[in-house]
């Protein structure tokens, strides 16, 4: 079993299966001209099952595959297919832009539930916000995986004066469709344009959720970093991922796997365990992973201690959001 120093058991891991994207989220990628990685420094399919395989056999039951963009992996159904096969729940998080063409594999992987992020409703603030004019395609994709009797959630990332105002168009969304809405609190990143002044917090979004609907606080899993509501009578939830001002270390039980093999103990992490170097000079990695483990800091990566309105975002050591994938 993967423990840490401070007794939290770790049974899930997300790999990251490319750090290129087809949209360009400004509090994502650092810029425009982002270079992506050669084939040759990522991941190849084979490596990916192995290291799957390996963190399987140390206690891993649940694996999610991020980006960048997962699905512009030219081999991903591949990958999952072959992950499939393990004893593992399978999840991904996708910008949703090309679900349909993945159904079929999807449904062959056994996929239960998918992440879709989605930060607004509205289609020239979307091209505004990803540079992609393609909201339609987005938001039918998400009707098509609903067709398809997948658990949808659909990750927000709320931003002050950005799409806070949309918040409650969120919710009634999920009158008729069973989606689970998540607003995810904004967070620093190395150059992501994060400003104090454009978090949109935990209590600000339960006001504003407030001031038109009621709800009732639904029951969080153990190792949830979503704090679940439902408005009575809708088909579907919302939940709010409160990481800048409630953060839910306490029961972390998660580890992350870049595209380019390096293993962060979380998101924040300041320090890399470079595994993929190690497997391909044939070494024994499972010393690598368990002191890797054991370091992790008790929240945060150490980091982003402060009140969130005092953070210094030249200070953080961490890689861009799109390099480690969400
Ligand atoms: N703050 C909060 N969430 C973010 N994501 C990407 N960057 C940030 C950020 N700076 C989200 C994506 C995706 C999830 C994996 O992480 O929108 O839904
Ligand atoms: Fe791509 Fe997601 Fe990053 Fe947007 S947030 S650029 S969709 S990986």
């Amino acid at each position: 079993m993967l423990i840490d120093q401070h007794q939290r058991v770790h049974n899930y891991l997300r790999i990251s299966l490319t750090d290129a994207c087809n949209f360009r989220c400004f509090y994502c990628m650092p810029n425009e001209e982002v270079e992506v990685s050669p084939m040759s420094k990522l991941m190849s399919k084979d490596e990916i099952v192995a290291f799957a395989t390996l963190f399987v056999s140390l206690g891993v039951d649940k694996i999610r595959l991020t980006g960048g963009e997962p699905l512009v992996r030219k081999d991903f159904a591949k990958i999952i297919l072959a992950l499939s096969a393990l004893p593992v729940t399978l999840s991904i998080t996708t910008n949703g832009v090309l679900v349909h063409k993945y159904i079929e594999v999807f449904k062959q992987a056994q996929l239960r539930s998918i992440n879709v992020s989605l930060d607004t409703l509205n289609a020239a603030t979307f091209l505004a916000l990803t540079k992609r004019d393609q909201f339609q395609q987005v938001k039918d994709n998400i009707d098509l995986l609903i067709a398809h009797d997948f658990s949808v959630k659909v990750n927000v990332v709320t931003m002050n004066g950005i799409n806070h105002q949309e918040i409650n168009s969120f919710v009634r969304w999920t009158q008729a469709e069973p989606i689970h809405v998540r607003f995810i609190e904004f967070m620093p990143f190395s150059q992501n344009q994060w400003m104090s002044q454009k978090v949109f917090t935990y209590q600000q979004i339960l006001q504003t959720i407030g001031h038109e609907f009621s709800y009732i606080k639904i029951k969080d899993g153990k190792n949830d970093t979503t704090k679940k509501y439902k408005v009575l009578n809708h088909a579907g939830t919302f939940a709010i991922i409160s990481t800048m001002t409630a953060p839910f270390c306490g029961n972390c039980n998660r580890l992350r796997l870049t595209a380019d093999g390096k293993m962060k103990n979380c998101l924040f992490s300041k320090t890399e365990t470079d595994l993929l170097t190690l497997m391909r000079s044939g070494v024994n990695m499972i010393d690598a992973i368990t002191q890797n483990v054991l370091l992790k800091e008790k929240a945060l990566g150490g980091q982003l201690l402060t009140d969130f309105t005092q953070i210094e975002t030249q200070e953080l050591e961490n890689r861009s959001m799109i390099a480690i994938g969400g």
